[in-house]
């Protein structure tokens, strides 16, 4: 019988997750099965109960889930801190237990990308729940942040949490210019720039310069006005597709403890979406 994972989130239908595990399984010959379900809030403490009481192999969480989802399960450290879950495995028997691995896939595609983000000054755009599993993620690993959002109340909110960790320094959108020009990494974490608002920027050529790293969180499409600005700039771009290939790849580790096929998960993808 096959066991079945899937995407819990509204809207989903967009999901490239099910293609992505999909050939991860079908690569290593695994009997497994991946959908994606639209659950909303109201009924996701049910449909968790309902896929662990039917043997599901794991859950992914998506939006608007990933906050609600603390609410019924036990959350690893990371998670807790960052106060959103993406991942639940169902494997211990007492209970559900929730994971981020977002920022984990977030340093591994920067990493791959070759930057080091030791002791670096980065300044990250929004402070969402893509922005706090990444602020905890880099400042645990050392980076000096700066989160600057649209509603300054919430980044500096958000700063103040990370300090915990590491260093972090909350701000708004008044003062991006001179950001900019002092950061080595500018992250955008906020939706701005994704399909169908492709023509939308919050930063512009003119106040990047050549060496500044420019990690674009979006991935549809791939390459973002953002990035564009970047190329411009002789700044070097790089995409979200990595991190989100890595953030379900470490899912997919959690779940079956085996060694996610990389490469397959993120041709699939780019193939995804080219058509
Ligand atoms: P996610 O979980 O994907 O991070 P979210 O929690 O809804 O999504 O956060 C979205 C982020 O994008 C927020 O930082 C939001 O800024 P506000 O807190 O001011 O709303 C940011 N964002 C969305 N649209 C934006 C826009 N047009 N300009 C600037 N920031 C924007």
């Amino acid at each position: 019988m096959k066991t079945v994972f899937g995407v819990f989130g509204d809207p989903v239908e967009h999901s490239l997750s099910p293609e992505m595990h999909n050939a991860a399984f079908s690569e290593l010959g695994m009997d497994s099965i991946y959908h994606a379900f639209r659950v909303d809030k109201k009924s996701l403490e049910y449909a968790l109960n309902g896929a662990n009481a039917m043997g599901f192999g794991g859950v992914n969480i998506t939006v608007p889930l990933k906050q609600e989802a603390l609410k019924f399960v036990n959350t690893d450290p990371l998670a807790f801190r960052i106060g959103a879950v993406n991942t639940i495995d169902f494997r211990n028997e007492n209970a559900m237990i929730g994971y981020n691995t977002d920022g984990v896939g977030a340093r591994r595609a920067i990493a791959d990308a070759g930057v080091d983000i030791k002791n670096k000054k980065i300044l990250i755009l929004g402070a969402g729940g893509a922005s706090r599993a990444i602020c905890f993620q880099f400042a645990n690993d050392g980076a000096d942040l700066i989160i600057a959002n649209r509603t300054e109340s919430k980044a500096v909110e958000l700063a103040e949490d990370v300090k915990s960790v590491g260093n972090a320094k909350g701000t708004g959108f008044s003062n991006l210019e001179e950001l900019v020009a002092e950061s080595d990494i500018l992250i955008n974490t906020t939706t701005v720039g994704m399909h169908p608002n492709t023509k939308d920027t919050i930063i512009t050529k003119e106040q990047m310069h050549s060496g500044l790293v420019v990690f674009d969180i979006v991935y549809n499409p791939l390459e973002t006005r953002l990035l564009k600005e970047a190329k411009s700039a002789g700044a070097i771009p790089v995409n979200g597709l990595m991190m989100f290939v890595y953030q379900g790849a470490e899912a997919f580790k959690i779940w079956t403890g085996e060694n996610p096929p990389i490469e397959v998960m993120k041709n699939t993808v780019l193939e995804e979406l080219k058509s």
